[in-house]
């Protein structure tokens, strides 16, 4: 797809996770922010980061992933909402991003890291006293082949996702998962700027497409991971 359209795919997105915004508040609770550094490792457009910073008016805020685009959508929100000289958005590997911070959050982006021992490890590098918040997706159901295929072999079950923060030295302060109508909503978000382009453009040559993109999605949403993939919430400490 070209650059426009691109730019359009995730504007009806308020964060890339599957997310609502009580949940959010209860989870920027449980972090108990202070006045130091917050880090968000992956942090997208940086959404849940730049409320982190409108709550406490003394933190300060570091962003940073491998996609200028959504760096960019970040950099330009925290301008408009007065923010821009408490927050930087960085393009660098979350993965080679040292710290130290005070908190950090980690949100659909173990990935970045490798197995989610290798993000749980790297994060107690990152924050050595503080709180981090993690976010990551576990196997609620026994997965198919085609789920395992979508989303590879280094997705846990939940008790196994908790083994590994044990085993990187986390006290669990707070979980909580995403329900199914945060996974509806976000799954429908993901796709919602393109259908609402492709139903005014049904003529432009793009069209087709755009309408195969969405059409593979919405399938693979519901025949091969809802109710399957689970997200959780985990806020930690050390
Ligand atoms: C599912 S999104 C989550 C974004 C954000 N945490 C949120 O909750 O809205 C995962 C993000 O990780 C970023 N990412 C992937 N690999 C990365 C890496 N090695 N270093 C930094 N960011 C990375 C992607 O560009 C993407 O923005």
């Amino acid at each position: 797809m070209d650059d426009e359209l691109n730019a359009l795919r995730r504007a009806r997105m308020r964060w890339n996770a599957p997310l609502s915004e009580p949940h959010a508040e209860l989870l920027l609770d449980r972090m108990a922010l202070g006045g130091d550094r917050l880090a968000d490792l992956g942090c997208g457009w940086g959404e849940l980061l730049l409320r982190a910073l409108e709550r406490v008016p003394d933190l300060r805020g570091t962003g940073i992933d491998t996609d200028p685009e959504v760096l960019e959508r970040g950099r330009a929100a925290a301008r408009a909402r007065g923010l821009a000289s408490r927050v930087e958005f960085t393009e660098a590997d979350a993965a080679t991003w040292d710290g130290p911070a005070g908190r950090a959050f980690c949100i659909g982006a173990s990935h970045a890291f490798g197995p989610a021992k290798a993000a749980l490890d790297r994060l107690a590098r990152v924050v050595p006293s503080g709180r981090v918040l993690y976010g990551d997706g576990f196997w609620s159901a026994p997965p198919s082949a085609a789920a395992r295929e979508i989303f590879g072999e280094d997705v846990l079950t939940l008790p196994g996702l908790l083994e590994a923060v044990d085993a990187a030295g986390w006290r669990v302060l707070h979980l909580s998962t995403a329900d199914q109508l945060e996974w509806d909503g976000f799954e429908s978000a993901s796709r919602l700027a393109w259908q609402e382009w492709l139903l005014a453009h049904p003529a432009d040559p793009r069209a087709p497409g755009v309408r195969d993109w969405l059409d593979r999605r919405l399938r693979e949403y519901v025949r091969d991971y809802r109710g399957v993939l689970g997200f959780t919430y985990l806020v930690l400490g050390r």
